[in-house]
């Protein structure tokens, strides 16, 4: 008797509960809007905007200029460049939505992330870098005139041998690949490191990365990206198709 009462009751807890979820998340979605409908004040420049999720509401409108905070520089963008991540967001993927990006709209309504640009005007605290000073970085809203970093994550000096394009495609792909090697993985030189993937956004960097921290480094990739993957200084290269290296008795 006591048992029944107790799987009656939770049941009813159960239900009360994702009663509460369903409203609260039905209650969020409505509610959820974003800056589109502000009215612009200030200086102007060009930016692609969303205000709705889907590719086909991608425009290039007018928006504000940002001003630097202390601790940020104003960029005028030279070069930008896109990630799956940019995808993910402008399509409004599920994931996407429900990791604060905005349920029924999206909450940032500008696109890109990966920059390569010149800093024009730097906020009072900023002593890294100099208005005149080429620099590439990650900064949500790159695919815009302007763009505004904070100066001590956002943004490195460009050296002079890596043009506004290449350092517009570092941001993102290269910081995963370091994150993975240098954060969580620990790599030394002399460890034996292999990347799956070696031939893609993620793994051409992380390629170079391991070589640089002296790593001895197997790439993964199918056929016609063996040579690629070779030529970024993997020590030696498996083609996925030719063979599988959870067989290899190498580790
Ligand atoms: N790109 C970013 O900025 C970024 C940031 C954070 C996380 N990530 C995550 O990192 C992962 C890789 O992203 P990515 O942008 O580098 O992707 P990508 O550019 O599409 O590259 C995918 C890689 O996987 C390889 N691959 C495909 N099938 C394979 C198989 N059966 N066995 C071994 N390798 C295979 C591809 O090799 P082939 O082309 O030679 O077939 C290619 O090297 C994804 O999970 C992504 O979500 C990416």
């Amino acid at each position: 008797m006591k048992l029944k009462k107790i799987i009656k009751w939770s049941g009813i807890t159960v239900l009360v509960v994702l009663l509460l979820a369903v409203i609260m998340i039905f209650v969020a979605y409505w509610r959820s809007t974003n800056d589109c409908s502000r009215t612009l004040q200030g200086q102007l420049m060009k930016a692609v905007v969303y205000c709705e999720y889907g590719v086909v509401n991608l425009k290039v409108e007018d928006v504000e200029k940002p001003t630097p905070a202390d601790d940020q520089i104003l960029i005028r963008v030279r070069a930008a460049s896109l990630n799956p991540l940019d995808g993910h967001f402008v399509r409004g993927m599920w994931l996407a939505r429900l990791m604060g990006g905005g349920l029924r709209k999206p909450k940032n309504t500008r696109l890109g992330v990966d920059y390569g640009g010149t800093v024009e005007a730097v906020g009072k605290n900023v002593t890294q870098f100099k208005p005149g000073d080429e620099v590439f970085g990650a900064r949500n809203g790159s695919l815009a005139q302007y763009v505004c970093a904070k100066a001590d994550r956002a943004a490195c000096l460009k050296p002079a041998t890596v043009t506004f394009e290449e350092g517009a495609t570092i941001g993102v792909a290269a910081s995963t690949a370091l994150q993975g090697l240098r954060n969580h993985g620990h790599v030394q030189a002399g460890q034996k490191v292999l990347i799956n993937g070696a031939s893609g956004g993620v793994g051409t960097f992380a390629v170079q990365i391991a070589k640089a921290m002296g790593a001895e480094v197997t790439g993964v990739c199918r056929t016609r990206n063996v040579d690629l993957v070779k030529s970024l200084g993997a020590d030696r290269v498996i083609d996925y198709t030719k063979e599988d290296f959870t067989k290899d008795a190498q580790r």
